[in-house]
């Protein structure tokens, strides 16, 4: 198995990186004319971080990134061998990127981890947050108007997404490479979401309420969302396609983290050997990975990506079932009941 660094032409190491005076994704202004007309025809609506969401193919994107959605959509070219991790916004991308970058690199990148948190291999886990070891097609490869070359890259290719499974360039599809989606209980995604939105607005936008967000979650006017139709053209797509799209909740992923990274890695064409097993690689990834010793890498705490957000956004609490600390009951009566309706008959819940 080789290694899959990306380094796209643009991509300096974060510690290298310029301050921008702006944070990238706060920038509303910078899409093509191309893409200005196309949103010049979108239904448009209040975002939750920047002052608009457009929705394009059924789901909610802010300008930056729906430009970079179109040049995904145009430029990118699959390979059979790609491994692609899908997702809503705040369901444990974070988490799945670096277990996926450390399973699959682990033959030259030994994820062993010492009882201090010191990683005696210096893996590049300890010093790259998780999302630059595994870019967004739409809000990193292809996004600020850049096509870069990508075919120089190794197999497999770690790439991930947050777009629905109607708006995936075509190539994912046809090409039948690896697809894995992780959900989580839609509850947990708002509130992570909410806390998320209000980490990231500009200093002078104040705070968007509980109650606002709620009420555009609902709507489904949230980043990617709506989170059901999300959720569930995924289910649908896992459905059709078991060979080629594996679909995971975040839950189950907490509650038995052995026996579904095994299953990821047999699912990404590199299953672990008994030795491993015995050796306690597994074991190994699953601490590498997790939220304590991962929150607490100072690349994790202190620095920032490329386009601006905070690394130490991505990690909050990490739990199942936070959402029940800030939901009232009325709310949560609504949540389960648009879950009811939305996942009637499709086999669903959370
Ligand atoms: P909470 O806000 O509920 O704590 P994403 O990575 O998709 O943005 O999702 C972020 C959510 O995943 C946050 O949830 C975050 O704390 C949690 N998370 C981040 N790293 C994690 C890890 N290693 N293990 C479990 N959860 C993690």
């Amino acid at each position: 198995m080789a290694p899959t660094p990306l380094i796209l032409p643009n991509n300096l190491p974060e510690e290298t990186s310029p301050c921008p005076k702006v944070a990238k994704y706060l920038e509303e202004d910078d899409i093509t004319q191309d893409c200005e007309s196309l949103i010049s025809t979108l239904a448009k609506d209040q975002g939750w971080v920047l002052s608009h969401l457009y929705q394009y193919q059924g789901f909610w994107h802010p300008s930056r990134q729906l430009e970079g959605v179109i040049t995904c959509q145009r430029h990118f070219q699959a390979r059979d061998t790609d491994i692609i991790l899908t997702t809503s916004p705040k369901c444990g991308t974070t988490w799945l990127k670096a277990l996926a970058y450390v399973v699959v690199n682990r033959k030259t990148n030994t994820p062993t981890i010492g009882a201090t948190g010191n990683n005696k291999q210096n893996h590049p886990l300890v010093t790259n947050n998780p999302h630059e070891l595994v870019p967004f097609l739409e809000l990193k490869v292809y996004v600020d108007h850049q096509v870069p070359d990508l075919t120089q890259m190794p197999s497999p290719r770690l790439f991930s997404t947050h777009l629905p499974v109607d708006s995936l360039p075509l190539s994912i599809k046809e090409t039948g490479c690896k697809v894995v989606y992780l959900g989580r209980d839609p509850k947990d995604a708002f509130i992570s979401l909410w806390h998320f939105a209000n980490k990231l607005r500009p200093p002078h936008g104040g705070k968007i309420s509980l109650e606002e967000a709620f009420d555009k979650f609902c709507k489904g006017v949230s980043l990617c969302g709506p989170f059901w139709d999300h959720v569930l053209s995924y289910w649908n797509y896992s459905l059709d396609n078991p060979n080629t799209v594996f679909f995971l909740k975040y839950e189950d992923l907490k509650h038995q983290p052995k026996l579904h990274l095994k299953k990821l890695a047999e699912f990404w064409g590199c299953p672990f050997s008994l030795e491993e097993e015995n050796n306690g690689v597994v074991d190994d990834i699953l601490s590498l990975c997790s939220f304590e010793i991962l929150s607490n890498f100072e690349v994790n705490k202190f620095g920032k990506l490329s386009s601006g957000e905070d690394n130490k956004a991505f990690f909050r609490k990490g739990q199942v079932g936070d959402s029940a600390n800030y939901l009232t009951k009325e709310m949560i009566h609504k949540f389960d009941q648009i879950s009811l309706t939305k996942f009637h008959l499709s086999g669903l819940n959370f």
